[in-house]
């Protein structure tokens, strides 16, 4: 682990912020060349969303979040400015972790309403990218003078252990990210976040609902391209790091939602049959025309199926909130007793 303060103007480093790293450049290049090998080098072809946020992927993430046809952060803004009081008042949390935080646009609203309960000492941001972390971080800490800003570089499926310990945490998981895990590997990291959280502890849980397909689909398919740019991404990222010969004029943007699995599926189509070179593991990739390589799901939930899956990893429903269409939900779990 690398501990770290945050260089910048000395305003910034007046405020108290501390950035652990979990995930050096060098863990992220043996991880990536692990994910390539195992995702291109089998069939059918798949590689994990996590490679998609490198600093243009965040960048282009955050444009995302502002298109209109892109709902779910909007809804749960939208729920977080009606109830982060009520949040803060039943959490009376100490700490605010933040896992896959981005930005932390959004969670500001929680710090503000647990500032103003005047309980907040702490905000843990965690992600897999660091320059966003970072950049965050800073903010933040400048935004909230007077409260210790605890970044951590890890990724979530792999570093929970290593999160700040303490009493009355509150550990947010927003935007939907946790659709962005298939079923098994949700069950697992709910399982094992449950075993990190103590009796004063609580999750809160952004989860995007289930709605006609239509409108899930154009969250996916914006008219702008934005979010085609944002899934071939992940091809610059590989062509920069393993030094791959994707061209990416000929991969198209994918995004379907499949009912049976009750995910949105992000693809990259290759438009014609070609071969790809990644010296850098080695391997070369042959592609036929029209053949898919999956970058994302993104599951959609039923309310009742969240308080299962939550139950069934050891948590214990304490409060949900949606938004006046029903699009998202928000929910506070506590570890079951
Ligand atoms: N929470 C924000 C951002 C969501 S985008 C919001 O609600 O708008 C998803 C974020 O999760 C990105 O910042 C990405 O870098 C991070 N992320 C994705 N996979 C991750 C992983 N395995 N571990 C840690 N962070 C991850
Ligand atoms: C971060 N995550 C919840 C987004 C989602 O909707 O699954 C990522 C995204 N992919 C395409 N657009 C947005």
């Amino acid at each position: 682990m690398r501990l770290d303060t945050l260089a910048g103007p000395p305003a910034l480093r007046a405020s108290s912020v501390r950035l652990d790293v979990h995930l050096t450049a060098e863990d992220l290049a043996r991880a990536l060349r692990a994910d390539a090998r195992t995702g291109l080098g089998t069939r059918p072809r798949e590689l994990p969303p996590k490679w998609l946020y490198d600093e243009r992927g965040c960048r282009l993430f955050e444009e995302i979040t502002r298109l209109p046809e892109y709902y779910p952060t909007r809804r749960e803004r939208e729920i977080l400015l009606a109830h982060a009081p009520e949040i803060a008042q039943r959490t009376r949390a100490a700490t605010l972790v933040e896992l896959g935080s981005g930005t932390s646009e959004k969670t500001r609203l929680l710090l503000s309403a647990l500032r103003e309960l005047g309980t907040l000492e702490r905000f843990v941001p965690f992600d897999v990218s660091e320059t966003t972390l970072r950049t965050a971080a800073a903010a933040i800490a400048q935004e909230y003078p007077g409260v210790h800003v605890h970044a951590v570089v890890g990724d979530f499926e792999r570093h929970l252990a290593h999160l700040p310990r303490g009493s009355a945490r509150l550990v947010a998981f927003l935007g939907g990210t946790v659709g962005n895990l298939k079923p098994e590997a949700r069950a697992r990291f709910l399982r094992r976040l449950a075993l990190q959280l103590g009796p004063r502890d609580a999750l809160l849980l952004g989860t995007d609902l289930v709605k006609d397909i239509p409108r899930l689909e154009a969250a996916y398919n914006d008219r702008q391209g934005v979010t085609a740019e944002f899934n071939r991404n992940v091809l610059r990222v590989l062509n920069r790091e393993l030094g791959a010969t994707f061209d990416l004029e000929r991969f198209e943007h994918v995004a379907r939602y499949d009912a049976r699995q009750g995910w949105i599926e992000m693809l990259l189509r290759s438009t014609v049959a070609q071969r790809v070179q990644l010296p850098g593991l080695p391997l070369q990739v042959d592609f036929s025309a029209g053949e898919l390589l999956r970058t994302e799901v993104s599951a959609k939930f039923q309310v009742e199926q969240v308080e299962g899956e939550l139950a069934m990893a050891g948590f214990t429903r304490a409060g949900f909130w949606t938004d006046r269409w029903g699009d998202f939900g928000l929910t506070l779990a506590v570890p079951t007793a």
